[in-house]
């Protein structure tokens, strides 16, 4: 666990500090605001959401903060300057890109992710971990969507920065993002503490299936009775972002409603692809998926559920299953 009084923190807030004043008066701000615009966020939202902008260019950020080589460390340690294992030369991390700071819980910047304004490459760039940002745990814009509303009732759980935003920007101010990385039980743990209800809405292609049926395999074991995870699949080549601007609030409300499905649910539904249950050896082969995932649960009651569903779909009484024969020695 991070040291509560590690200087980083400071220095984190005075970077998103300047990034966000380079928005303000860069002389190339009209590049970053006019994207911003582009991608239908107005200054309020981005205000929110504390966007700010990396302008081009080796040491903007390391002259504005650094003065010695003590606190060109520290920003090392941040993660906000890179330094040259070969040459020792020392530059900025993040230039010429729109800049979404990164806070915990309790609203401390803790890292950055940057976008560039056009098609280069990498297109996100993130903090590096450093002693107070945890890739793998952290979830971004849980504590806008804290602050958003007085009495959260469900989270909804992104893939990116400007999936949040672009929610936010049309009402749904209760979207957060993992961070480029699998739904982590530390994600879950996190969001379980603040709401019961989590609906997963990753974008509609082959990363965001797979990062969907990861996300399930990450629940299970958190499902204790009384918690609710529900997945939306969108149409394909489409992300929250894209959605919500296309089709407007009431519309991807509406999706959400008729459209999601249950965790029980999508979790038969995935294995019956791979298990054919018009036969019996289909049947077979589902409860062979489908068992051990389903003793992960430790909701007792929605265990027992599960189980019966899986009775019903192979017709056997699963509390007759023998159990297996010891599998037979190799031959030498
Ligand atoms: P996507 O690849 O879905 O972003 O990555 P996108 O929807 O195309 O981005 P936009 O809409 O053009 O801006 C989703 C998330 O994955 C992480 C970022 O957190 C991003 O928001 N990511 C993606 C990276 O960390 N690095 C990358 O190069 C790409
Ligand atoms: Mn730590
Ligand atoms: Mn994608
Ligand atoms: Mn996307
Ligand atoms: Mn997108």
């Amino acid at each position: 666990t991070p040291r509560q009084d590690s200087p980083l923190y400071a220095l984190l807030e005075q970077a998103a500090a300047y990034y966000r004043q380079q928005l303000r008066h860069h002389g190339q701000r009209q590049r970053a605001v006019g994207y911003l615009k582009q991608r239908g966020l107005t200054g309020q939202i981005a205000k929110l959401y504390d966007v700010g902008f990396a302008p081009p260019g080796w040491d903007n950020l390391m002259s504005h903060l650094a003065h010695d080589n003590t606190e060109q460390k520290a920003l090392l340690d941040a993660g906000l300057v890179v330094e040259n294992p070969e040459t020792g030369k020392r530059y900025d991390r993040f230039r010429d890109r729109i800049m979404f700071p990164i806070r915990d819980a309790r609203g401390r910047v803790i890292g950055f992710g940057g976008r560039v304004l056009g098609d280069e490459k990498p297109k996100y760039l993130n903090s590096p971990e450093t002693p107070v940002f945890h890739k793998g745990r952290e979830l971004y814009g849980l504590f806008e969507a804290r602050r958003s509303n007085r009495q959260l009732e469900d989270i909804l759980v992104v893939e990116g920065y400007m999936d949040v935003i672009a929610l936010a920007q049309h009402g749904i101010t209760n979207a957060v993002a993992t961070l480029g990385t699998a739904t982590s039980e530390d994600h879950l743990r996190r969001l379980f503490r603040v709401v019961h209800n989590v609906v997963f809405c990753f974008d509609g292609d082959n990363a965001g299936r797979q990062a969907a049926w990861r996300a399930l395999q990450a629940c299970l074991p958190a499902m204790e009775d009384g918690r609710h995870v529900r997945f939306l699949f969108l149409p394909e080549g489409q992300d929250p972002d894209t959605l919500v601007r296309s089709e407007g609030q009431d519309a991807f409300r509406a999706r959400l409603v008729q459209k999601s499905v249950a965790l029980t649910e999508y979790l038969f539904r995935h294995l019956e692809k791979e298990a054919n249950i018009e036969s019996l050896e289909g049947k077979a082969h589902l409860a062979t998926l489908a068992l051990p995932l389903i003793e992960q649960v430790p909701g007792s009651l929605l265990r027992r559920l599960l189980r019966q569903a899986l009775e019903n779909r192979t017709g056997m009484r699963l509390d007759e299953l023998p159990a297996s024969p010891p599998p037979p020695a190799e031959a030498e």
